[in-house]
């Protein structure tokens, strides 16, 4: 009865869609089961490039079943885009093939604009949110006033709930912020319109993932953004309002202590983080050109939701080790290798120093990570271009050595490594 999560292990982008394009192919049923529209997931097939915001990203295999959790936050005028997107593309998505907890809570403009709003008023202090509506949508669930998908089903006090909600906003709004008010009519008008063409997936996610899991079926729960941004272990303030780390799969979807069978944690091979906060192993100039690349590409370090550039930096294998220990990860997928062709020098953050104090595990977590500085190991570049690469043996052996360093780092077997963005330039390592 397997349960497999896979997460991300920095701050969110590390490549996950695709390591799940390829978990999938193998899985009966994907599952989403935190944040909202914030997430971006880039997935390629051949010369398709498929960039999701909501829907698992392993309903792109058409054989399995996708699942949105209870805790998710859901704008459902991105999901029935998207939904409108794929099936263009001709994956086909049904009440058949893609279910939503009747616990997932709603995303409205008011949401979006108190985010916006919200973020405005902090001033220097910014988070640097996505603008979704995120951290609203959650606090609403917090303070028991939330929309959830379940309202949608009783339509006309559906529209009621929303205009309510809407007005209440308005007042936050304009007391508070000095923002412009919404039209609660309208809002709750089309509202109506989403709850008519969403309620067939309306379902019982937790009840029908336990019958798949005790009827042997496999599962992948994929997180959204990074252990790093999660809002109890990241680098609060500077985080999501989701439980992004692997215990928030269980929660996410309405699991017991089940049989998990492992927590893959993603990592790319250097850092990246958008938005505000700390981040100390940061570099700028022609390096950082160099790793974050020009954005012609779709996998360049520019953000899938916002289009922002992302910041950049050498690996935090502090940070790492983290990762790994809070959610208990079992093993490693690591992106992006092949980027890092061509550094005359590569470095690691293997420790961080306070004073005359060494630390390779943090006394604190990471929210305050402004007392550090990074102590690094410098490893010999590689020149050769590893997109063609497509076993352990044939990579150069300052590749071997710098992997090798983040296995040691963090216990855990690497057991995926991609060297470029199409499905086939997966590494599997081991076994
Ligand atoms: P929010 O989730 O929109 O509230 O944004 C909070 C913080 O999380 C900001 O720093 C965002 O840039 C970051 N964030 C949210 N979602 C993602 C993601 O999918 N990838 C990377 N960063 C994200």
């Amino acid at each position: 009865m397997p349960l497999t999560i896979l997460v991300g292990a920095q701050w969110g982008d590390e490549g996950k869609g695709r390591i799940v394009d390829l978990l999938a192919a193998k899985a009966d049923i994907v599952a989403r089961y935190n944040g909202g529209d914030n997430a971006g997931h880039t997935v390629t097939v051949g010369q398709q490039t498929f960039k999701l915001h909501l829907v698992p990203s392993g309903i792109i295999h058409t054989h399995t079943i996708g699942v949105m959790g209870s805790g998710m936050v859901i704008n459902p005028a991105t999901l029935l885009k998207e939904i409108e997107t794929l099936r263009n593309a001709g994956i086909p998505v049904s009440p058949e093939r893609l279910q939503i907890s009747y616990a997932a809570h709603m995303i409205t403009p008011a949401h979006r604009a108190l985010d916006v709003a919200q973020e405005k008023s902090r001033g220097k202090q910014q988070i640097g949110t996505t603008g979704r509506g995120i951290g609203p949508a959650y606090t609403d669930k917090a303070t028991r006033r939330g929309i959830r998908a379940q309202d949608m089903l009783d339509q006309e006090s559906f529209a009621d709930k929303i205009a309510d909600h809407v007005g209440e906003t308005n007042v936050l709004l304009q007391k508070l912020y000095g923002a412009p008010l919404l039209d609660p009519h309208k809002v709750a008008a089309e509202y109506a319109g989403y709850a008519r063409q969403l309620t067939p997936y309306i379902s019982d996610i937790s009840n029908q993932v336990a019958v798949a899991l005790a009827s042997g079926k496999q599962i992948l729960a994929e997180g959204a953004q990074g252990t790093l941004l999660d809002l109890d272990y990241g680098t609060y303030p500077f985080v999501t309002s989701s439980s992004t780390t692997a215990s928030g799969a269980l929660v996410g979807l309405g699991l017991g202590i089940c049989p998990v069978e492992g927590v893959i944690g993603v990592t790319k091979s250097f850092q990246t983080r958008v938005g505000a906060g700390p981040f100390p192993t940061e570099v700028f100039g022609a390096t950082a050109e160099r790793l974050r690349g020009t954005g012609s590409n779709p996998w360049d370090e520019f953000g899938t939701t916002t289009g922002r550039p992302r910041r950049v930096g050498w690996l935090d294998g502090v940070l790492l080790r983290y990762a790994t220990r809070i959610n208990g990860l079992t093993e490693l997928a690591l992106t992006k290798l092949d980027v890092l062709s061509g550094f005359e020098t590569l470095r690691i953050c293997v420790a961080y120093q306070a004073g005359a104090k060494y630390y390779t595990d943090l006394p604190f977590g990471p929210a305050d990570l402004t007392p550090y500085q990074p102590v690094y190991e410098d490893f010999p570049g590689w020149k050769m271009d590893l997109q063609g690469i497509r076993t352990w043996e044939k990579l150069p052996e300052q590749a071997k050595a710098y992997l090798l360093r983040i296995e040691e780092l963090t216990g855990i077997p690497l057991r995926l490594v991609s060297v470029g963005p199409e499905r086939a330039q997966v590494l599997e390592i081991g076994g």
